[in-house]
């Protein structure tokens, strides 16, 4: 069993991801640690964000054992995986590991932005998890000062916005909600809720 989770910065799809994976039982993969470990390799060589062969020979390289480095959730970290994301090379190769992981039994949930549209095409559930843009950046402003970063929230605010614009604008595999996607909009939610009504539409989906 497949869950795919997608959906812009901050959404909520990473906690609710891991949720889903505690609850059923299920494998987690957080795709965008891939994509942050990826830019923080990169950098690590001296070399350069947007040098496309210098990110492809990272994708290539990448050590899973190293995708639970906090660093990766560092400010800025998430901006840096948004540029290397955008070459097609690098999304080729960190493509079969992702499906490999999704093929773990009983089950596995990956979240991202095209794990229900390329990576996992026949997830058997897709969610689109999304939220305003003000309430995301609330979100990871919040998740950021506890982390003692020093960061305002209009700064934090228009990080998010030409993110989700890099992300949804770029020829390979853009963010977009896949057709047969169930929209979950958590802006007024809290994770709980999510959390209760996505269990509800997956158990409907189990036993159908
Ligand atoms: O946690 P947050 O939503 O801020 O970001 P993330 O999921 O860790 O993803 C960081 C960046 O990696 C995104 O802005 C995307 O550019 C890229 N990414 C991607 O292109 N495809 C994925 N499946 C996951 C992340």
């Amino acid at each position: 069993m497949i869950i795919a989770v997608d959906g812009p910065a901050a959404s909520g799809k990473g906690t609710l991801a891991r949720r889903l994976a505690s609850h059923y039982g299920f494998a987690y993969l957080d795709t965008g640690a891939l994509y942050r470990a990826v830019a923080r390799d990169v950098r690590a060589a001296n070399r350069n964000l947007r040098d496309e062969a210098a990110a492809e020979e990272a994708a290539r390289n990448l050590d899973a054992e190293t995708l639970k480095d906090p660093f990766l959730r560092d400010r800025g970290v998430g901006e840096a995986a948004s540029i290397v994301a955008r070459f097609p090379m690098v999304r080729e190769a960190l493509r079969d590991y992702q499906r490999s992981f999704a093929r773990r039994k009983p089950g596995a949930v990956l979240d991202g932005r095209d794990i229900g549209t390329v990576v996992c095409p026949d997830a058997d559930v897709k969610l689109y998890v999304t939220a305003g843009l003000e309430e995301r950046a609330r979100r990871r402003f919040h998740e950021l000062r506890a982390k003692n970063f020093e960061v305002t929230r209009a700064e934090i605010l228009e990080q998010i916005r030409k993110r989700d614009e890099r992300d949804k604008g770029r020829d390979a595999s853009p963010l977009t909600r896949a057709p047969d996607a169930y929209l979950l909009d958590t802006t007024d939610l809290d994770i709980e809720a999510a959390f209760k009504s996505a269990v509800e539409l997956i158990d409907e989906i189990i036993d159908s």
